[in-house]
C-alpha cells in the first residue's frame, strides 16, 4: 500500500493505491514503515512549490522509522531511521542501505519520527550553524511547528533565552515549552522583538525567507547568526519555484561580501539543508539520548493510520497542528 500525490492541488489529490510490491536491489534495503513524519516539504510539494521536487505522480514521505526485513548491510528485524525526501509514505520502501541509521529498540518509532528529520535539523542548526550559548537569546520563528518545537526545546536546554513567533492560539504550547511568545500574524514582528530584546538576539532561526529575511538580520546583535531553512512565507508566491531561493541566494551573498570587509560587526548568515550522512547519524544520535534522558519531548500533535495521509496533510496544511503529526503504518 502506497499514498501517490498525484498532481498539484489540496491534499485531496492525494490517492491510496496498492503499488508494485518493491524488492532490494544492490546496496539496498527492504524496511517495513512502522512511523513517517507529516512535514511542511508535502505542504510545499502539494503546491509544486518544494525545489527538485520529482514529477507527478510521485509518493511523499520526507523520513521514516521502521524494521528491516531485506536487502544488504543490516541484518533483518533492524530497526532504522532514514532520511528519504520522498517515498517514505509506504507500507513497505527500498532504501539506500547507506541512509539507513540504525537505531534502539527500545525507542518509540513515532517518537523517532516526530524528531528524525526536524530533530536533526534543529540540533545542526542550534550547534553546528549557530554554535548556542548559554546566556544567549535566539529568535525561534514558527516556533509552535515541527522544526521549531524542538529547536525551541533544545535551545532552552543549551541554557539561552527563547522568543518564539507562532500564531496566537499556539502561545500557551509556547510559554509551556519556555519561549516567549511573539504574535507573527499582528504584524511588524522586528518591534514585537526588539521590545523583548532591545539589543538584538545572537540566533535567529528563519523558515520564512523573504523579507522576513532582511527583519531577521536586522535583528541580530554583533556577532549573531542567522539560519535560514526554508521558505514558509513564499508558497503562495507564483513563478519558477527556485526564484526565492535565488533571492536568499543574493542576499546571503551580499551579507557575506560585507562579512569579509568587516561591516557587519561579525554578524554571519547560512542556509541550512538537512541530509543523509554522518553528521545526520551525530545529531539523531544526540538528540535520541536526549529523548531517552526524559530532557527532550517531541510535542506530537497526533498519531493518525497511514491511510489518513490526506486528513493529517489537511490537517497541517491549515494551520491546525501544533508540534508534528506522525502517520503510523
Ligand atoms: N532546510 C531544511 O533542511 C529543513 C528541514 C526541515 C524543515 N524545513 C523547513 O522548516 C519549516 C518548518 O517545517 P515543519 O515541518 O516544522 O512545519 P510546520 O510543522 O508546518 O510548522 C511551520 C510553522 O510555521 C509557522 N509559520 C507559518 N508562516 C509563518 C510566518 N510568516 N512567520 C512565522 N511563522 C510562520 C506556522 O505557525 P502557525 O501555525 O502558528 O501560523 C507553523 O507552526 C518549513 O519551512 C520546512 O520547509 C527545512
Amino acid at each position: 500500500m502506497e499514498i501517490v500525490l498525484t498532481g498539484k492541488g489540496g491534499p485531496e489529490m492525494l490517492r491510496i493505491t496498492e503499488g508494485a510490491k518493491p524488492r532490494p536491489g544492490k546496496g539496498q534495503l527492504l524496511v517495513r514503515t512502522e512511523a513517517s513524519g507529516v512535514s511542511f516539504a508535502e505542504v510545499q510539494m502539494l503546491r509544486g512549490r518544494y525545489p527538485l521536487q520529482p514529477k507527478f505522480p510521485f509518493v511523499p514521505g520526507y523520513d521514516l522509522v521502521g524494521r528491516v526485513v531485506d536487502g544488504e548491510g543490516l541484518p533483518a528485524g533492524q530497526r532504522v531511521v532514514a532520511l528519504t525526501r520522498t517515498g517514505a509514505w509506504r507500507d513497505e520502501v527500498v532504501i539506500p542501505a547507506k541512509i539507513a541509521v540504525p537505531i534502539s529498540e527500545d525507542v518509540d518509532p513515532g517518537v523517532a519520527a516526530a524528531v528524525a528529520m526536524n530533530g536533526v535539523t534543529a540540533w545542526e542548526m542550534l550547534h553546528v550553524t549557530a554554535k548556542v550559548r548559554a546566556g544567549q537569546t535566539v529568535l525561534v520563528h514558527g516556533a509552535a511547528g515541527g522544526v521549531g518545537s524542538l529547536l525551541v526545546q533544545l535551545a532552552r536546554l543549551a541554557g539561552a533565552r527563547v522568543i518564539g513567533t507562532a500564531s496566537a492560539g499556539k502561545h500557551d504550547l509556547l510559554r509551556s515549552l519556555g519561549a516567549e511568545p511573539v504574535d507573527y500574524r499582528k504584524g511588524d514582528v522586528v518591534a514585537q522583538v526588539r521590545a523583548l530584546a532591545p539589543n538584538g538576539v545572537d540566533a535567529v532561526f528563519d523558515h520564512v525567507g523573504g523579507k522576513s529575511l532582511d527583519d531577521s538580520w536586522s535583528l541580530l546583535a554583533p556577532g549573531g547568526v542567522l539560519a535560514n531553512y526554508g521558505s514558509a512565507g513564499t508558497l503562495r508566491d507564483t513563478g519558477h519555484p527556485l526564484r526565492p531561493y535565488v533571492g536568499t541566494l543574493r542576499r546571503m551573498a551580499w551579507w557575506q561580501l560585507r562579512r569579509l570587509v568587516g561591516l557587519t560587526g561579525r554578524r554571519r548568515a547560512s542556509m541550512y539543508y538537512v541530509k543523509p550522512g554522518a553528521g545526520f547519524t551525530k545529531a539523531l544520535t544526540e538528540v535520541l539520548r536526549l529523548v531517552a534522558a526524559g530532557s527532550l519531548t517531541p510535542h506530537i500533535d497526533r498519531r493518525m493510520p497511514l491511510t489518513d495521509a490526506v486528513k493529517a496533510l489537511t490537517l497541517l496544511s491549515t494551520g491546525q497542528a501544533t508540534g508534528k503529526i506522525v502517520l503510523e503504518a
